[in-house]
């Protein structure tokens, strides 16, 4: 709601407990408290005084619900305004000069127009509320591999989730120094308030929103949402979209991708990357339990969601994980699929749009085998079992601090990253996609990932279930041509003496009656095992036209009879019938890259076909 009076009102005093050196993020903030209008501006430290104080004024306000102290200390429930409660893919564009350079991938809008647009929004939209000026480190603090960010933002919720997701406050600013660059991150809610106006529990503008980004100049402007990656900029909009821009020019890779260590019970250990879409199971396979029977196997946890990989002076990859928490999908995540992201959450979390029970702890769909009696739902409203509604968003959300995970790796803040010996990519599909296939080497490698494919979910606004084409699970965050992406991918591995082995996993194959065949979760460990054996030079395989494949006898299936090799075989069929459809489908997302589209990738989709059609 931009507002046109002329009434300028002189800047606050800010606030702030801590000195800053730093003249070009002073002048930044003076500017942005110029043209916003906040009653006062206040620099967080990132303190636990500070959290526990801007919860309570949030509880104080409505938006936070404290919950029960003995079932779940130092816990929250936020609920969004219903039209706020997923990223809005539509509403987020990449701003670039030469608009061809944002690839048919993003939106574009023309960086000077858009920055029109959102001064007239952002002039005066935070009228009656404080203006967060919130230091981060995406990555360890003060490591040469990390970028530092710093997000103005009107809402205190971004305040503290921040705090859970990233290294926050007065520290980065010792590390910023007098002349250190950071990625500018602009944020308002879009929701100003007049004089005596009463706020509302989750302010946002439900007509107007831009999540919009300038390579060019490094900046991240983000108007009318509250929710996840929309809000908290140094998600998506900072370590994906900006952070692929940068390493594009840098020489490494921003991804969509969790990291998680792999030890054999020999002690042998192996950092694998693994890219799916969003709500595809990142965060369950990064903290995998294995099955009891894979006794002295251990999973541990680096990150749940990006990755920032570059080649390291012996000729690997290494990989970082940018944040310092988890903001989970919730619904799906019990004791059974995943214990240690329980056990994660069992104290100081902020829960976004799930189900409130009646002693005041929180449940969501597939917490528990049976529902609750009762309870109050996402929207606030009462819910029984037989009500017909989902008493949690599907994308409600969980943020808590990494520290708190019971998996997580000793090396998870190592400011040079893990060495990464397997990159997996997989989607969602009922069909076509096997259980997992190692690529012959690289180039064929970045094509399944290029090609990967998946049943959108409630990750972001818009249809759910349909197949789409989501490269490296980076549609949404690439920023920019994911043509030239392609490219980059294919020089990073070339020029590596020993980059990763790449493979493709699909936990979601279902039979004729449409039930997964495969157990998934913890049994994933099965697929895990045969992938560390792959990258050991241990674990036998199939030579197929798509690459190598385990056969039954490759698998370890001690302890797991609920798979027969009757459904593993189905599990792992190519139907050359459609898999030439699948490669039609592949040529015509190739043909919106035009002239950008790498020819070596063009030439493996070829000798696939060719190769099919011998079968
Ligand atoms: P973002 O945070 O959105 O990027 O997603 P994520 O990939 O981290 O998603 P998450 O791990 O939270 O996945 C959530 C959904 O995937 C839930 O519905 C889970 O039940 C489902 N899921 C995760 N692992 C498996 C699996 O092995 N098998 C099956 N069938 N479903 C799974
Ligand atoms: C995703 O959608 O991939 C997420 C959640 O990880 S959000 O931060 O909202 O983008
Ligand atoms: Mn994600």
């Amino acid at each position: 709601m931009p507002t046109t009076d002329s009434l300028v009102k002189p800047a606050p005093v800010p606030n702030m407990s801590y000195e800053v050196k730093n003249q070009h993020l002073l002048d930044w903030v003076a500017s942005a408290a110029a043209l916003t209008q906040p009653d006062h501006i206040y620099w967080c430290d990132g303190s636990q005084e500070e959290y526990d104080r801007l919860c309570a004024e949030m509880v104080a306000a409505g938006t936070f619900i404290k919950l029960n102290e003995k079932k779940r200390p130092g816990s929250y429930l936020a609920r969004s305004e219903a039209s706020d409660v997923a990223r809005v893919e539509d509403r987020t564009f990449v701003c670039t000069t030469i608009k061809e350079d944002c690839g048919p991938n993003n939106n574009w809008m023309e960086p000077e127009t858009a920055r029109i647009i959102l001064k007239d929004f952002f002039k005066g939209s935070m009228r009656g509320r404080t203006m967060y000026v919130i230091p981060f480190s995406m990555g360890p603090l003060g490591s040469p591999l990390s970028q530092i960010g710093v997000e103005i933002t009107d809402s205190p919720y971004v305040a503290v989730n921040m705090k859970l997701m990233t290294r926050m406050g007065k520290t980065v600013i010792g590390v910023l120094g007098e002349f250190g660059t950071y990625v500018p991150c602009f944020h308002s809610v879009g929701h100003p308030l007049s004089p005596g106006e009463k706020d509302v529990p989750w302010p946002s503008d439900p007509e107007h929103k831009y999540i919009c980004h300038f390579p060019e100049t490094r900046e991240i402007w983000s108007y009318g949402s509250g929710y996840g990656g929309n809000a908290l900029l140094g998600k998506k909009c900072l370590a994906l979209r900006i952070a692929s821009n940068i390493g594009k020019t840098d020489g490494w890779l921003a991804e969509h991708m969790l990291i998680m260590g792999v030890q054999s019970p020999q002690g042998e250990k192996s950092y694998v990357a693994a890219a799916f879409p969003s709500a595809c199971g990142k965060t369950n396979f990064a903290m995998l339990i294995p099955p009891k029977s894979f006794d002295g196997w251990k999973v541990t946890t680096v990150g749940d969601d990006i990755a920032w990989i570059r080649p390291g002076k012996d000729g690997r990859l290494y990989a970082i994980n940018p944040e310092a928490g988890y903001f989970g999908v919730a619904p799906g995540t019990s004791a059974k699929t995943n214990a240690n992201a329980i056990a994660t959450l069992e104290k100081n979390c902020i829960f976004t749009n799930v189900a409130l029970t009646p002693d005041g702890d929180v449940w969501w769909e597939g917490l528990t085998d049976e529902p609750p009696a009762e309870l109050t739902d996402w929207q606030g409203r009462k819910w029984t079992p037989d009500c017909g509604r989902k008493a949690a968003h599907p994308n409600s959300r969980f943020t808590v601090s990494a520290t708190q995970c019971p998996s997580l790796d000793d090396q998870w803040d190592n400011q040079e990253g893990v060495p990464v010996s397997a990159f997996v990519f997989g989607g969602r599909r009922a069909s076509v996609i096997p259980l997992v296939v190692q690529a012959f080497n690289w180039a064929f490698g970045v094509y399944m990932a290029a090609t990967l494919g998946s049943e959108t979910t409630a990750a972001a606004a818009g249809k759910v279930g349909e197949v789409r084409r989501d490269p490296m699970a980076m549609l949404p965050f690439c920023g920019y041509h994911m043509g030239d992406y392609f490219d980059h991918w294919l020089q990073i591995g070339h020029k590596v003496e020993n980059p990763p082995r790449m493979f493709c996993v699909n936990w979601f194959r279902t039979d004729s009656d449409g039930k997964m065949i495969w157990p998934g979760f913890g049994e994933n460990m099965r697929v895990l095992k045969w992938i560390a054996g792959r990258v050991q030079g241990t674990a036998g395989s199939a030579h197929t036209v798509l690459g190598w494949m385990p056969r039954y006898k490759d698998i370890d299936w001690t302890g797991l009879e609920s798979v027969t090799q009757e459904q593993f075989d189905e599990l792992m069929k190519i139907d050359t019938a459609l898999w030439q459809k699948e490669l039609e489908s592949h040529g015509e997302f190739f043909a919106k890259m035009k002239n950008r589209m790498p020819e070596e990738l063009v030439l493996i989709k070829q000798m696939l076909t060719l190769s099919l059609a011998r079968l």
